[in-house]
């Protein structure tokens, strides 16, 4: 080792971002300052991400139940933690962190960093315990230099895989899709025509836009769209106990939305198709806790025809990422491998 070699820093890593991206305010970056994103951290991330020593027995990571392909979320209803027990709710997707304010479906971490934290002691995800994860990754030889590379010295603790976890998430940037292509850059040729009925359906009288707002195609709230007269799952409500927060969920992304079935917090709903009918036909109108935007629907104003709904779910589909290189959230060609 070259003396000094301990002072060097972690070379800063820039996100790759389409053009039009850079100048909408929606999109402005800002990173923890204890946590910078850098090229070294990321790539440590990357690898714990699919680092089986994470969970109790060795046989689940991050990976397991966050598939690439699916963009990030869980093809199955609702995820098989250690031991197969079973999860509460459906595995989202992890797209576009970098710009969420909350992450659970009812909201209970604040930051990427802090959500990091909770799947590793969780029992239905990884059922471990963090003195016993840091110690065994000490004991991998490749791991002291990694952590050494991204944090200055090797040094392995719960805090540093947290970070390294956070800063290859905020990596997932997902803002390519075809949508983007019509919208963003001009191309007009983008959008079939059903497609394009779709989106303006999707902006006006389908009040999709309302909640699923561009150019992330979610809002940063917590929502309750009427699911069930008497939620099952209380949400936000389940956690605070606040009568009002009764039957919320956090707001989903719909971009990649073609790829992350099943879909809602329970994984209800199978197809684009049985969302839409939801959508048109079975909103519980009577829900106390129905969010405020919903009240089109109260009013009886959302008719959508036969055609209406597959035009919607012929534009829910443009929204899916077409660039599929490595480091992109729809990476279709190979999983990552776990010795990466
Ligand atoms: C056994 C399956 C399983 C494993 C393993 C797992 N997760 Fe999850 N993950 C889930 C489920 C289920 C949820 C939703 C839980 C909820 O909202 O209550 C979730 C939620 C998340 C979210 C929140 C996304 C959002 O939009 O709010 C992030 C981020 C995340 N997981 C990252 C991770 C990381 C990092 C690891 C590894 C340290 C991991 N997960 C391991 C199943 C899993
Ligand atoms: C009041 C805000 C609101 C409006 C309006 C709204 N949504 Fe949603 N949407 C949500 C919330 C909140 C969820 C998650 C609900 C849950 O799982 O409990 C959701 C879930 C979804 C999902 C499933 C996402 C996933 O990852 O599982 C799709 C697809 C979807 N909405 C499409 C639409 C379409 C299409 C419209 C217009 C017809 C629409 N939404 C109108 C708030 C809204």
């Amino acid at each position: 080792m070259k003396r000094g070699d301990a002072l060097n820093k972690p070379t800063p890593l820039v996100l790759d971002l389409p053009s039009w991206a850079l100048t909408d305010t929606a999109l402005k970056l800002e990173f923890p300052y204890d946590n910078p994103l850098t090229v070294e951290g990321a790539a440590l991330g990357r690898r714990l991400f699919h680092e089986k020593a994470l969970s109790a027995d060795g046989s689940l990571s991050c990976a397991s139940c966050h598939v690439q392909r699916f963009a990030f979320s869980d093809p199955r209803t609702r995820s098989m933690g250690m031991g197969g027990t079973m999860g509460e709710r459906n595995a989202p997707a992890i797209q576009n962190v970098a710009w969420d304010h909350f992450f659970f479906w009812d909201a209970r971490a604040l930051s990427i960093e802090l959500q990091a934290f909770a799947p590793v002691t969780g029992h239905a995800e990884m059922g471990s315990n963090w003195n016993k994860v840091a110690e065994r990754l000490r004991r991998i030889p490749a791991y002291p230099p990694l952590f050494a590379a991204a944090f200055g010295d090797g040094a392995i603790d719960s805090m540093r895989v947290a970070f390294a976890l956070a800063q290859f998430e905020r990596t997932m940037i997902s803002l390519s899709s075809r949508f983007d292509r019509y919208f963003h850059e001009g191309d007009s040729t983008a959008l079939a025509l059903s497609e394009k009925r779709g989106k303006d359906l999707f902006f006006t009288r389908a009040n999709c836009a309302d909640c699923h707002s561009p150019p992330l195609f979610k809002g940063h709230e917590v929502q309750n769209i009427g699911l069930d007269s008497i939620p099952v799952d209380l949400g936000m409500g389940g956690r605070t106990h606040i009568a009002w927060h009764m039957g919320r969920f956090k707001t989903p992304s719909l971009r990649n939305i073609a790829a992350t079935a099943p879909y809602m917090h329970d994984g209800r709903f199978a197809t684009l198709e049985q969302v839409v009918d939801f959508y048109a036909d079975d909103v519980n109108t009577n829900s106390p806790t129905l969010d405020v935007h919903m009240q089109p629907w109260v009013n009886g104003e959302v008719r959508l025809s036969i055609q209406d709904r597959a035009d919607l779910v012929a534009f829910l589909k443009t929204l899916t990422d077409e660039d599929s290189s490595p480091t992109r959230v729809m990476d279709r060609r190979s999983e990552p491998h776990d010795d990466l």
